[in-house]
């Protein structure tokens, strides 16, 4: 049985050992936190820091493949552990290009794929010399994660609120539609893709809201959307499952915002609306069996469960009898210990032919279910 692990324990990890348990594999995950989701589902847990050299490197000496679930990895261990024989997917130079917002958005422009147009700015002070380039956005090129490290920069007085370390400016896209397209590619170089899937954003929060699957495009516009992200994948030469979430503006015209190398929140629906999910098929591509058929079987919504205002400790699930006694419902728990404002704590699926009663139901169960403690502070 082939030696795979996981650096990073989240619950994608947690997914991504569910989707496991159907395939020849022992499974291998390193991270601190020995309570995380991914601890108790993979055959092996290793205590450690995934940005550690020497506790990714040991980690790693004696597997046959490796597989991230955050970016935020020390890549020097993985370059020495692919020079030695381990399969990483995805490739430690993508991860190195993705993990900087600076090199991917270099990336994109190098690649001519569509992008919106920017600028790099070191120091808070430069920033401050490039008012004509407002509105922008301002993202920090290491280290920003789930919206922290972005900056919407409308006019002058909103400067301070920039980042002094090295950072992108972007100039700001007028969004129609926030569309994530997952794409999965083989070591043949073979690919498939998912339908895309329509993002829509809490904006307080700058966490995906809820989602439906499949966006409600145009042709035209799909095949741009398909063409753009099938050019992303392609050019980062690399085995693995990539999100390229992207942007429709109100001209029809369509840009790559960012890409994740690795499975993601934006297919979390696939588990139950699609033939092969997205965790099924990056076992696939790892364990390198044919690609999977990323088909829905019917259209799907997903609600994130956030840890609800003003809790923060032991989590508890109010409302989960009422949401269980749904039809077509799926709750996903994470099994994190500790809720917090905001923090991701699970998801539900919700599939229906109708998406009109997607929207509903979403809605109604985001005003169901809610992430507590006992202690309210
Ligand atoms: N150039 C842009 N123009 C307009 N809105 C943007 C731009 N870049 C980012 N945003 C908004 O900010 C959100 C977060 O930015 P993103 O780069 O995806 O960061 P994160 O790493 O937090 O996901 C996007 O989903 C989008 O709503
Ligand atoms: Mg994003």
């Amino acid at each position: 049985m082939k030696k795979t692990g996981i650096l990073g324990g989240g619950q994608l990890g947690r997914m991504l050992l569910q989707a496991a348990a159907n395939y020849p594999v022992q499974t291998f995950v390193l991270e601190n936190d020995p309570d995380c989701p991914a601890a108790h589902l993979c055959h092996q847990f290793v205590k450690g820091d995934i940005r550690n050299f020497e506790d990714v490197y040991n980690f790693g000496k004696g597997l046959d493949a490796i597989t991230i679930e955050i970016e935020s990895v020390n890549i020097e261990a993985l370059e020495k552990l692919e020079s030695e024989g381990v399969k990483i997917f995805p490739n430690p130079t993508v991860i190195k290009t993705i993990n900087n917002k600076v090199l991917q958005k270099q990336f994109y422009k190098e690649n001519e794929i569509p992008t919106s147009d920017f600028i790099v700015t070191q120091t808070l002070d430069e920033l401050k010399e490039h008012i004509g380039y407002l509105p922008a956005v301002h993202k920090i090129g290491l280290g920003g994660y789930d919206g922290r490290g972005v900056q919407i920069i409308k006019t002058t007085a909103d400067i301070e609120k920039g980042f002094d370390a090295p950072s992108v400016l972007e100039k700001m896209v007028t969004i129609k539609k926030e569309i994530a397209q997952i794409v999965a590619i083989n070591e043949k170089g073979e690919t498939a893709l998912y339908p895309p899937v329509d993002m829509v954003f809490n904006p307080d929060l700058n966490l995906l809201d809820y989602q439906v699957s499949p966006a409600d495009l145009p042709e035209k516009i799909l095949w741009k959307v398909e063409a753009i992200s099938i050019a992303v994948v392609k050019n980062l030469r690399s085995p693995g499952i990539f999100a390229v979430e992207l942007f429709v503006d109100d001209k029809g015209d369509v840009y790559v915002n960012e890409t994740a190398p690795r499975v993601h929140n934006s297919g979390h629906h696939t588990i139950e609306a699609n033939y092969s999910s997205q965790f099924d098929m990056l076992w696939r591509i790892i364990l390198n069996y044919p690609l999977g058929n990323t088909e829905h079987i019917i259209p799907a919504a997903i609600v994130n469960l956030l840890g609800a205002d003003n809790y923060n400790g032991d989590a508890t699930y109010e409302g989960l009898n009422d949401v269980l006694q749904l039809d077509n419902v799926f709750v996903h728990i994470y099994g994190k210990k500790q809720t917090k404002p905001g923090r991701k704590m699970g998801h539900v699926t919700i599939l229906s032919s109708d998406k009109q009663e997607l929207i509903h139901q979403a809605n109604r169960i985001k005003n169901t279910l809610k992430v507590v403690s006992d202690i309210n502070q």
